[in-house]
């Protein structure tokens, strides 16, 4: 069984508009039927780009933002129907990791206390001696000196702040750790010590984690299974190495092709084709399938009146497109097909968004 079982989450945000009458005018549709399960002691991997959903995902989980309905359960433990009181005890189970430690970490407190709360919170046994003892062992553990315990976070750089964020995180034993874009505020040389640093602590205690980035790179490696996200749904989802090999959505190619490739040859010679349109708003999200407003393999008119289910194709390799097996076996072509980047394809008046049209960008 599944230690984190999530089935069909919504989180709607509902609009008022501001008078005196105020009514509901419609809902942002920010989580809208997700469903995933994270095997014990795996790494899940979620990616999408900005204002998809992932962080309300993240929080409706840890239930520090209210779902409009699904269930989400921790270890067969239903968490969304346990009142404030019940969840209390049970918080220590699951954790989280931020994007900025610089705001999450309270300023005030030096490292002693940032780790020592949560025990004292929690009232965990042992009393101050035992407490210092594993506060002691956690930072080094997560590569820090016994001398960051008299330090404040704002005396540390961004990569060992997170790494207090991760020993805060770890200090009560966690199940479940949500790590919500944990290295995206770092500079590039920092991420991947911070990602090798997660899955040293993963082998070591056994620890289980759903990690999300805007970026596929980042969870690339540390990753089992890789879902993505697009207008609060997943669209795609697959053991991390056949997604990478073979993606298969339409917006998965997109992302793929968004990852710059070191090597200027193969940057030059990349056959690219531009995905349609802006991101439309989760507030009034197109009918039928979420992406066929910039999906350049879009068919009429199955597309824009039929929203496709997330189906398995193949050793668990799941696509939420109508014509995932036609597009792969290049049965239909896209619609538009650009010049490679280095000619005029980026114009000014064009996002950045480009789709890669090679059958296997996954290889750097
Ligand atoms: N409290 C809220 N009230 C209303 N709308 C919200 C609220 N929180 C998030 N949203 C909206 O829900 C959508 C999803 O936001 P969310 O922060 O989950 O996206 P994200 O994928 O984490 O983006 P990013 O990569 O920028 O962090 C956005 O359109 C956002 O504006
Ligand atoms: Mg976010």
């Amino acid at each position: 069984m599944s230690l984190l079982q999530v089935r069909d989450l919504k989180v709607h945000f509902p609009i008022k508009a501001g008078n005196l009458f105020t009514r509901q005018h419609g809902s942002v549709q920010a989580v809208d039927g997700v469903d995933l399960d994270v095997a014990a002691g795996t790494t899940f991997g979620l990616v999408g780009e900005s204002g998809c959903g992932k962080s309300t995902l993240a929080r409706a989980i840890m239930r520090l933002v209210e779902p409009t309905a699904g269930s989400v359960a921790l270890d067969g433990q239903d968490l969304l129907g346990l009142s404030e009181r019940r969840l209390r005890p049970m918080r220590r189970d699951f954790q989280m990791v931020f994007q900025d430690p610089m705001a999450s970490l309270d300023p005030r407190q030096n490292v002693e206390s940032l780790l020592t709360e949560p025990l004292r919170a929690h009232k965990i046994p042992g009393g101050p001696v035992e407490h210092a003892r594993r506060i002691r062992e956690l930072l080094e553990v997560v590569g820090l000196p016994a001398t960051a315990l008299e330090r404040y976070p704002h005396e540390f750089s961004g990569g060992q702040r997170q790494r207090i964020g991760i020993a805060r995180a770890l200090v009560l034993s966690p199940k479940l750790i949500v790590a919500d874009e944990p290295v995206s505020a770092l500079d590039v040389s920092v991420q991947a010590q911070v990602i090798n640093l997660l899955k040293e602590l993963q082998e070591r205690f056994s620890l289980t984690y759903l990690v999300i980035a805007h970026d596929l790179a980042v969870v690339r490696h540390i990753s089992d299974t890789v879902a993505v996200m697009y207008l609060g749904s997943i669209i795609e989802q697959a053991p991390a190495d056949q997604l990478y090999r073979s993606p298969t959505h339409p917006y998965t190619k997109a992302l793929m092709g968004a990852v710059p490739v070191p090597d200027p040859a193969v940057e030059v010679g990349r056959n690219r084709i531009l995905l349609q349109g802006d991101l439309p708003s989760p507030a009034n999200p197109p009918a039928g399938c979420r992406f066929h407003t910039r999906c350049p393999w879009r068919q009429a008119s199955r597309c824009a009146e039929e929203r496709p289910a997330l189906r398995t194709l193949t050793g668990g390799h799941q696509v939420a497109c109508h014509y995932a097996e036609d597009i792969a076996a290049g049965r239909i072509q896209p619609s538009t097909t650009a010049a490679p980047r280095s000619t005029a394809t980026v114009s000014q008046h064009e996002p950045a968004e480009l789709l890669d049209s090679r059958r296997s960008p996954g290889g750097r």
